[in-house]
């Protein structure tokens, strides 16, 4: 390592997910490591925040050294080598962001270096600049996660405006409660990636939500009811007092993979068409981008891969997705946005809070 080179160490906790990474320049990840809760919350069928944020508090310091120590760095020797502390500061959970905020304000205030807070949501995009050359603005971003699915125009890293949002539903969220009601696994997401492999993606013919003519919002819950009259049967009498012919466990196993396929297929058909439709606003515009990017959760969905891959070379686009290690939650994209914030002169105060809801 050599003076010149901008060491950055991130921290994130805004979810189920603890961790902690150096990254050189933005780009190079010396370390990342990353403590799971999935254990913790699998009984739950969902995160448990007040677990979360316990779990979080026993596993931010083992998270921080071993990061710092899987870079190469002596914690006694190599701080001075660190430029900058970054934090994901927002959105998530507030119990959860604390523990990761706090840690970060501590060292920045011991180690006396810069702290910068990091939106998660606009890091999710930074995710696949990570060990490849940096994209070519401007980009169209899409964000697929758990709490949110958005897409950006994007003018360089930091500078994004948005162009649509789901107007209910995110769609990692519908992916997690559509696999709750076929009887899969926790998380959903990745067990009905899975199951669908096995399915016949035309078998049903589920909505492909569009919002009218011109929207670039998105909207998943008509296809979480319509998957679930599908598994269930339509119901007799309304809300809570509803009732059902026939529950998951009545379904062949054909079926749920056949459900899971069309499901899927429908969902990521969704995302597709908007992509497509921005491309053409921003043509419009007379602003086309050179890139797309794709960030957040859902970009390991296999679907989403191999459609966003064709997608991208059609419209001869340059395609950025994340390494599947950086798709889910990590402190690598944290350092990584961090060192165009660091770049940019944008630094936070020892005051920096943590906060639920995020830019966008
Ligand atoms: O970005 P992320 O790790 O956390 C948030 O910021 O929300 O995203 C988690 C979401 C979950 O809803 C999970 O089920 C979904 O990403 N996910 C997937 C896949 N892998 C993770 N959804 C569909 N297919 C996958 N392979
Ligand atoms: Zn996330």
């Amino acid at each position: 390592m050599t003076p010149s080179e901008t060491l950055i160490l991130g921290l994130e906790s805004s979810c189920d997910e603890t961790a902690a990474s150096v990254v050189r320049d933005g780009r190079d990840v010396l370390s990342n490591v990353i403590a799971t809760q999935t254990e913790l919350h699998t009984d739950f069928g969902g995160v448990v925040p007040e677990i979360a944020s316990r779990a979080h508090i026993e596993r931010i310091l083992p998270v921080i050294e071993m990061a710092i120590s899987e870079a190469g760095l002596a914690l006694a020797t190599d701080v001075r080598r660190i430029s900058a502390i970054a934090v994901g500061n927002r959105p998530g959970l507030i119990g959860s962001l604390l523990v990761a905020v706090a840690a970060a304000k501590a060292l920045a205030w011991v180690w006396d270096k810069p702290l910068i807070g990091i939106d998660h949501i606009v890091a999710h995009l930074h995710a696949g600049s990570l060990g490849v050359e940096q994209p070519r603005f401007p980009a169209l971003g899409l964000v697929v996660s758990g709490g949110h699915t958005n897409m950006f125009t994007m003018r360089s890293p930091l500078e994004l405006s948005s162009l649509g949002r789901t107007i209910d539903d995110a769609i990692g969220e519908a992916f997690d409660k559509a696999a709750l009601m076929l009887g899969l696994g926790f998380p959903g997401g990745p067990s009905l990636d899975r199951r669908a492999a096995q399915g016949d993606s035309q078998s049903v013919r589920f909505p492909v939500s569009m919002l009218g003519q011109c929207s670039l919002d998105f909207s998943f819950s008509g296809l979480k009811t319509a998957l679930l009259y599908e598994v269930r049967g339509l119901p007799e009498g309304r809300g809570r007092d509803a009732t059902f012919a026939r529950s998951a466990e009545d379904l062949s196993e054909k079926r749920v993979s056949d459900l899971c396929a069309s499901f899927q297929h429908a969902a990521i058909e969704a995302i597709i068409r908007k992509l497509d439709r921005a491309l053409s606003v921003l043509q419009d515009r007379s602003e086309p981008p050179h890139t797309l990017i794709i960030g957040g959760g859902v970009s390991a969905n296999s679907l989403l891969r191999a459609r966003a891959a064709d997608f991208a070379r059609e419209r001869h686009l340059d395609l950025r997705i994340p390494r599947l290690p950086y798709c889910v939650d990590n402190a690598a994209m944290i350092a990584g946005l961090a060192f165009h914030h660091l770049r940019a002169g944008r630094t936070d105060p020892l005051s920096l809070t943590a906060t639920p809801a995020g830019t966008f």
